[in-house]
Order: structure tokens, then C-alpha cells, then sequence
């Protein structure tokens, strides 16, 4: 199918798209200007995340792209599988959270979690995603410009050239960009009936789980979990390390952790921490799954549905055969701070070349791919980063914790809601959009935050949110920070706060700021 002279608008996208998924087109859809004589700088194999925004960046720097994508849209695996579903399942569980606290009260009807239905969010979900893929295609043709092979696999051949259906494309380099899946552990039963992954979650759930297992503690688990749990469906995650604790999170605060977990168990959820799973039982479909607990015995857990949350790993193989590119223990793509692998003219971008597996990573390693192949030496580090995750709250830190902070400082001071030694039933503090009916319902519920300062600087050095809202602050906050000369708490204190601000930051600062010394609040 070619649609190169064709000017689809988003629905006719969308019904390409959708005619793509049924396998009534199976043929690849081509949007490649034939007559045009210039070599492509480069071909990235994957248009998602960071194969989409490289493209986009290379041909705004002038250069000639070719993306290619066996799915028939360009974005990938966030709008498709994983982050956008992974929203709209934290805004069900924090709705529903909401909904069961204050059932009964005000204009809540008695709650009833038989309305609740994990499939029918999933179907939402199935139902509607195709409406952002279509944009994206048309985005990417009418206003970026980008040329693209959809519908299609990529095979490296080598490192400048690309086969896909049979054709053979030749560019002076190559970025590759195909992502990363699920680790699925090595463990009796796992493919039984009825254990999912995020993906296969959403592609293939068809009946409504009554009780849930998730093994593996990764942000994944928490968030899925935390969902399932909100929508009736009694959820046990089964962890090796203490939630929070994987080493693929830095800097999780330990209040921060304790006031998220103890809410995921207060709010029902079973959470077996240093647990390992033994084996997934069942005859055709699961029906339970052994677990070693902590102490060394055996426990089966009775269930029809189970979850895996063990991370992932990049899909970086055919490379591996094809050009012979240096990976890690992982797997994950060696690349320098330029996305140069060890094959000169292959970069590599996003999840291929492992965590953090964040969309502002996978879309920036492909714009520093693009500068650098457009001739303009561009580095990018991303050792320091906000960061996030859903439980039925949105947890977001930046920086370092206290206890980070207190090793590398001699004299650091936190200003803390609710401070130390105040009971959170006590106060109705911090709150904001989305926890003001908690305030004046359930204080304990609002939420909790941090921010630590080396008193000695003055400058803040970590920032710990759990509560609804502040995320959006915390991009910026990452940036003010990083910059030289961080983020000092009398600047802090200059800002203007929009009133109810959800993470009290500034006010509490101005609080302080006066102090010469400073000290706790
Ligand atoms: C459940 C879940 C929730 C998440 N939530 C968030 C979040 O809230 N915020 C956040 O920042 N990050 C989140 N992430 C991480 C984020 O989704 C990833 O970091 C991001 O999508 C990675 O982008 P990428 O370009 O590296 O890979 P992808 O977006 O996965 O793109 C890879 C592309 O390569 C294509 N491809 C693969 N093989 C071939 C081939 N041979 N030929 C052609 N095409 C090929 C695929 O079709 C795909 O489109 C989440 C991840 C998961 C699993
Ligand atoms: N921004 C977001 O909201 C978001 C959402 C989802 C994913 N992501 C990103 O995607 C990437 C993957 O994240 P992730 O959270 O899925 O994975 P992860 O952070 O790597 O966590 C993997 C978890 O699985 C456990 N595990 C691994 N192998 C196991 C096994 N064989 N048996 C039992 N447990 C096992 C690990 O336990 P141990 O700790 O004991 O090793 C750990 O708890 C990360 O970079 C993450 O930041 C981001």
C-alpha cells in the first residue's frame, strides 16, 4: 500500500490502522519519496518512542530519514502497551480508591466492586487506543515530514543497509531502535493460561480475574497491582527484594516508601516481601502459584490470574547476529554518550540499550543519535533523572533522599508534611487537586512529602512527593536542580506559588528561608 501521494486524515489513518490489526492489510504501507535522488543519513529500525522523535529531529536538522516499523503505526510500545495503558489504569485505581474511601458519604453511592471490571477497562483501552496511532502517523508524514515503512519488519543486513519485504534501503548509518520486552522467569507453568504480561494483558485478557498474583516487584507490579487490587480483585505481589528496593530504582526515600506500601496494604493488597516463586500450577489454565516465603516454607496461593512484573530486557539479538554489536550482562546495547555502539555508524536508542526504560530517555537518546549523525557532537547523560511511579497516588521524586543526602552532607535539614512525630490522621497536610476530599474526610489519605536541603549550600538536594498533582512540578524541579548553582531554598522561597500548590514547596520554604541557620520543619 502506498501512501506517499495520499494525504490520509486522521480517520482514514486510523481505519488503515485498524484494517492493519484485523490482517485485511497485510502488505506494508509505504510513505517513501521514490524521487527523491538523496541518500538517507540514516535508517532506524523501530518508530517507536525514540525512533519517532530521532526521525523527526533529523529531518528538522535537514537530514534524509527512513523509519521502519512492523507495527502499522509509528509511537510504539507506550501508546500501544504500556504507558498510556499504564495511565489510564492508575487514573481507574485512583478513582476507585476515591469511590471505596467515601462510600456512603456525600453523593457516593455504597460502593459495589462488582461494577469494577478489569476486562472492561482493558477493552476501554483495546477500544480506543488506535485514535492516538493515527495521529501519530499523520503527525509524522503531513507535519514532520518524515518518510516510512509500516506493516513491515526490519532485517539488518549490515551496517548500512536494511531489508524490509524483500527490498534492500541503504543509508550512511543506522539506529536502531527496537525496544525492549518482558523477562519472563524461568519457572514451571509460566505459560499457562491465564499468566499475563503487561502486553499480553491488553492484547489478549478476555474474562475477569477473581483473584490475582503478581511475581516480581518492578514499578510495573506496583501500578498493575494497585489497580487490581482498587477494582475488587484481591492482588499478592510476590517480591524478591522489598518493594521499592529494586536496584533499578535510585533514590527512593524511606518514608516515601514506608507511607506507599503501608497504603497498598492498608488498602487490601498482600505483599510477600523476599518471596520467591516456585512454580505456576494449573491444568490447561493456572489455578495457583507455589511461593518460598521469607522464612524458607512452601505457600500456595489459590488464583485464576497472574501478573508478571519482572522487569525487561532489550530486544537486542538480531544485532547481536547481524553486526555483531557489544552488549551487556543484561543484553542491553553498549553505546557511548553519543548513542555510538561499537559498530561505527550504528547507534542505538531507548530500551535496547537498558534502563532507566523512561520515555524522556528513549526520546532523547534518539534526538542525540540525530544531532550526532547531522555532524554536531551531542552528549547525553542520564545518570540523574525525576522520577515516578503509580500506586493509587502519584509518587514522584527527584534527587536524593535523606539518607543519600545525610552521608554526603554534614548538615542537612528536611522540611517534612506531616513532620515528624505528627500523626497524618492528625493533619489534613499536604493537600491540593485530588486530595481535598480526603481532607475533610479521611487526613491520614492526603499524601505525604520531603524535601531535604544541605543546610551548609543552602541548596535543596532532594524532592519526595506521594499525593496527586505535583508531577508536572517535578520536571522542572529536575532541571532547576541540575543547573549550576542548584536550586537554593531562598529562590525557592522567591517563587510564586499558585495556591493550593499540591506539594507545598514553596510556602514551607519561604517558612524557613528567613533563618540564617536553618533547621527542620
Ligand atoms: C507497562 C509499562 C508502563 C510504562 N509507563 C511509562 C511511563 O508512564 N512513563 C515513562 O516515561 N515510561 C514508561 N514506560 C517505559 C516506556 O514505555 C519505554 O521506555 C519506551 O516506550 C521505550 O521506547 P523505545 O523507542 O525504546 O521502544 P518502543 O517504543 O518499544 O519502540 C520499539 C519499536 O520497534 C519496533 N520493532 C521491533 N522490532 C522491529 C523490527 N525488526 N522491525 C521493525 N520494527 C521493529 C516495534 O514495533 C516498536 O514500535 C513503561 C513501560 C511499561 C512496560
Ligand atoms: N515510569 C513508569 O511509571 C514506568 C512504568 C513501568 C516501567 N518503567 C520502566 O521500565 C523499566 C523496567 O521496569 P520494571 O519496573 O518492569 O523492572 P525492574 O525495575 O527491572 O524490576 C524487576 C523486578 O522483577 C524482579 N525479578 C526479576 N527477575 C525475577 C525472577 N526471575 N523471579 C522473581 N523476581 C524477579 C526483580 O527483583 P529483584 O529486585 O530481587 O531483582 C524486581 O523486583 C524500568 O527502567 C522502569 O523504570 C517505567
Amino acid at each position: 500500500m502506498d501512501l506517499r501521494t495520499a494525504q490520509p486524515q486522521i480517520p482514514e489513518w486510523r481505519s488503515v490502522i485498524d484494517r492493519a490489526e484485523t490482517g485485511e492489510i497485510d502488505e506494508p504501507i509505504y510513505n517513501v519519496d521514490r524521487g527523491d535522488t538523496r541518500p538517507f543519513d540514516a535508517i532506524f529500525v523501530g518508530g517507536g518512542a525514540g525512533g519517532r522523535f530521532g526521525s523527526a529531529y533529523l529531518r528538522a536538522r535537514g537530514g534524509r530519514q527512513l523509519t521502519v516499523d512492523r507495527w502499522p503505526f509509528l509511537g510504539g510500545s507506550c501508546p500501544h502497551q504500556a504507558c498510556v495503558p499504564h495511565h489510564l489504569f492508575s487514573e481507574a485505581a485512583r478513582e476507585l480508591d476515591l469511590a471505596r474511601w467515601l462510600s456512603g458519604t456525600l453523593w457516593y453511592p455504597d460502593f459495589d466492586d462488582k461494577r469494577a471490571s478489569i476486562l472492561e477497562i482493558v477493552e476501554l483501552f483495546r477500544s480506543g487506543r488506535n485514535a492516538a496511532h493515527a495521529f501519530m502517523n499523520w503527525q509524522s508524514k503531513e507535519q514532520l515530514g518524515m518518510e516510512y515503512i509500516l506493516n513491515a519488519s526490519a532485517t539488518v543486513i549490515d551496517e548500512h543497509t536494511v531489508e524490509v519485504a524483500g527490498e534492500r534501503f541503504h543509508a550512511e548509518n543506522l539506529v536502531l531502535g527496537t525496544g525492549a520486552r518482558t523477562l519472563v522467569p524461568d519457572i514451571a507453568g509460566i505459560g499457562l493460561r491465564g499468566v499475563f504480561d503487561f502486553a499480553s494483558l491488553v492484547e489478549e485478557l478476555d474474562y475477569e480475574p477473581n483473584r490475582c498474583v503478581i511475581i516480581g516487584g518492578s514499578k510495573v507490579a506496583i501500578e498493575y497491582g494497585s489497580f487490581f487490587q482498587a477494582a475488587g480483585c484481591p492482588t499478592t505481589i510476590v517480591t524478591r527484594s522489598p518493594l521499592m528496593s529494586t536496584a533499578s530504582l535510585h533514590h527512593v526515600d524511606d518514608d516515601l516508601r514506608r507511607y506507599v506500601v503501608d497504603g497498598m496494604r492498608t488498602r487490601g493488597m498482600t505483599i510477600l516481601e523476599g518471596a520467591n516463586p516456585v512454580e505456576v500450577v494449573g491444568n490447561g489454565s493456572v489455578t495457583a502459584v507455589d511461593v518460598r516465603l521469607a522464612d524458607g516454607t512452601v505457600e500456595r496461593l489459590p488464583t485464576d490470574f497472574v501478573f508478571v512484573g519482572t522487569g525487561e530486557r532489550a530486544c537486542s539479538e538480531p544485532f547481536v547476529e547481524s553486526l555483531g554489536v557489544t552488549t551487556d550482562e543484561r543484553g542491553s546495547i553498549v553505546v557511548d554518550a553519543r548513542m555510538r555502539t561499537s559498530v561505527p555508524g550504528v547507534y542505538a536508542i531507548g530500551d535496547l540499550i537498558g534502563p532507566p526504560m523512561e520515555m524522556f530517555k528513549a526520546r532523547k537518546c534518539g534526538m542525540a543519535a540525530a544531532r550526532n549523525i547531522m555532524g554536531e557532537p551531542y552528549e547525553f547523560d542520564f545518570s540523574e533523572y525525576p522520577d515516578f511511579l503509580h500506586s493509587t497516588y502519584e509518587v514522584t521524586w527527584v534527587g536524593l533522599t535523606e539518607a543519600e543526602a545525610r552521608e554526603r552532607h554534614d548538615h542537612v535539614v528536611v522540611i517534612q508534611m506531616p513532620p515528624p512525630g505528627v500523626q497524618p490522621g492528625d493533619i489534613p497536610l499536604p493537600c491540593a487537586e485530588g486530595s481535598m476530599l480526603y481532607a475533610f474526610t479521611r487526613p491520614e489519605l492526603t499524601g505525604f512529602q520531603k524535601c531535604v536541603i544541605d543546610a551548609e549550600s543552602r541548596r535543596i538536594v532532594g524532592l519526595h512527593h506521594v499525593g496527586f498533582g505535583a508531577k508536572d512540578a517535578f520536571q522542572y524541579l529536575d532541571h532547576l536542580l541540575r543547573r549550576p548553582g542548584g536550586l537554593p531554598i531562598d529562590e525557592m522561597a522567591e517563587m510564586n506559588e499558585l495556591f493550593l500548590n499540591p506539594e507545598h514547596f514553596i510556602q514551607l520554604s519561604r517558612l524557613r528561608a528567613g533563618n540564617l541557620v536553618l533547621s527542620d520543619l
